[in-house]
């Protein structure tokens, strides 16, 4: 399909397209593209007045006293339920709280305790550096063999020592996605436990932690899910382990009686337990505003723009872009793919750059990956097509090769 017709054909899904209106929810500028919510998702409209709202009047006015009068003690399991809905668990099985890092830690070496005698952890060679190195430390400090293990491969490597199997529900450089059901299952019927990050999952596509009977779960809050730069993470334990659970972080608001100030810990019941040190409020409550977006969305309906999104994209991709020396890495099968697309191309840190000075953002992951994301809560047909333009602009006017992009940004 050419460039042209690829609009009039974008033009026609936008108008028939039952999400159109969620873009309303967001504060996003018409002059730019956001091909990036896969990082930090767009700024929810509700979120300004909810924060001025906590800043002035709770914090401002209320004090201390809104630990109470404004129920914030509470907050991390009210927005951990909101949350819960969204990855399909129980209200009292999700908790916000810390760094999807953080949680990982507590969840690894917590499920590690479940399985006593069991002496492996498996995780997956390309997973998020800070999963891997979380892993690593974990299998140091308890002694343990942490193997790298792809996710296809994970059947052969599984026997009576596996305690634990971690991963990452979509890869965050390819924008592959796992099959969460049948590799849980693979792991439970070898006596192990299963535990994913669904950081470039929740908010894109329906996750069934329940229907999957996931042990643990971990994520973060300012991806797809809109809660703000460095937004509080989540992290999910089912019921079913919540009595044996024990967190290696065991902080006075994870304590069963925090205000009894003791001198030993005693765990909280259920979730509470992986509560540390105090939430941080603003941004917690930006979260709780921000997750207003998904109020009454059919997931199946997100997940079908998503995939006709990323679907419009590969398609134009391999007909105007691969000529030009671009390829697709993420998988052309739906069932496959996550809510991204990477593009490999030689001078890829320098092709975003580019791309973004023309409005088009996206980001640049080592060694030469440009990855758009296509949040379907605020990206339109019309803005893949517009993304596809400009990609093909700047190689065709050989931007990339302006000195200004040579030297790479802090933050890619
Ligand atoms: C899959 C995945 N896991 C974990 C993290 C780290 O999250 P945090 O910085 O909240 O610890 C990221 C961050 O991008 C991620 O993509």
């Amino acid at each position: 399909m050419d460039l042209t017709a690829a609009r009039r054909h974008a033009v026609r899904l936008d108008l028939l397209d039952p999400l159109a209106h969620t873009r309303d929810g967001f504060r996003l500028s018409d002059d730019v593209v956001y091909l990036d919510g896969n990082s930090l998702g767009a700024l929810p409209a509700a979120v300004p007045e909810v924060t001025r709202d906590v800043v002035e009047r709770q914090w401002g006015c209320d004090l201390i006293g809104s630990w109470n009068v404004n129920d914030w003690w509470d907050a991390p399991r009210r927005v951990g339920a909101r949350l819960a809905r969204l990855v399909g668990a129980g209200d009292d099985e999700v908790l916000v709280a810390d760094s999807t890092s953080v949680n990982l830690f507590k969840v690894l070496v917590a499920a590690l305790g479940l399985r006593p005698g069991r002496r492996v952890l498996l995780i997956e060679p390309g997973n998020f550096p800070a999963d891997l190195y979380i892993a690593d430390s974990v299998g140091q400090l308890l002694g343990l063999d942490v193997r790298r293990v792809e996710p296809g491969d994970v059947g052969a490597a599984l026997d009576h020592r596996v305690a634990l199997v971690s991963y990452s529900h979509v890869d965050y450089r390819t924008g592959r996605a796992h099959d969460m059901a049948a590799i849980t299952r693979e792991v439970h019927e070898a006596g192990a436990l299963m535990a994913w990050d669904l950081s470039h999952s929740a908010g894109v596509l329906p996750v069934r932690l329940d229907d999957c009977d996931v042990d643990f779960a971990v994520g973060c809050g300012y991806k797809y899910l809109n809660g703000g730069p460095g937004a509080p993470a989540y992290v999910m334990a089912a019921t079913r382990h919540h009595g044996a659970m024990r967190t290696p972080l065991p902080g006075w608001t994870g304590h069963a009686r925090p205000f009894a100030l003791e001198g030993s810990y005693e765990p909280a019941a259920g979730i509470d337990r992986f509560r540390c040190g105090t939430p941080p409020m603003l941004s917690l409550l930006a979260l709780e505003a921000a997750l207003t977006v998904f109020d009454g969305l059919d997931m199946s309906q997100v997940r079908q723009k998503s995939l006709s999104l990323t679907g419009l994209f590969i398609s134009l991709a391999d007909d105007v872009l691969a000529p030009l020396g671009f390829e697709v890495v993420t998988p052309r099968t739906d069932a496959e793919r996550g809510s991204q697309v990477s593009l490999r191309h030689p001078q890829a840190s320098a092709v975003v750059r580019a791309l973004i000075a023309r409005g088009v953002i996206g980001d640049f992951r080592q060694p030469d990956l440009a990855r758009l994301g296509f949040a379907p809560l605020y990206v339109r047909h019309v803005d893949v097509v517009t993304a596809v333009e400009h990609l093909v602009a700047v190689v065709t006017a050989g931007e990339q090769h302006d000195e200004r992009y040579a030297v790479r940004t802090t933050v890619t």
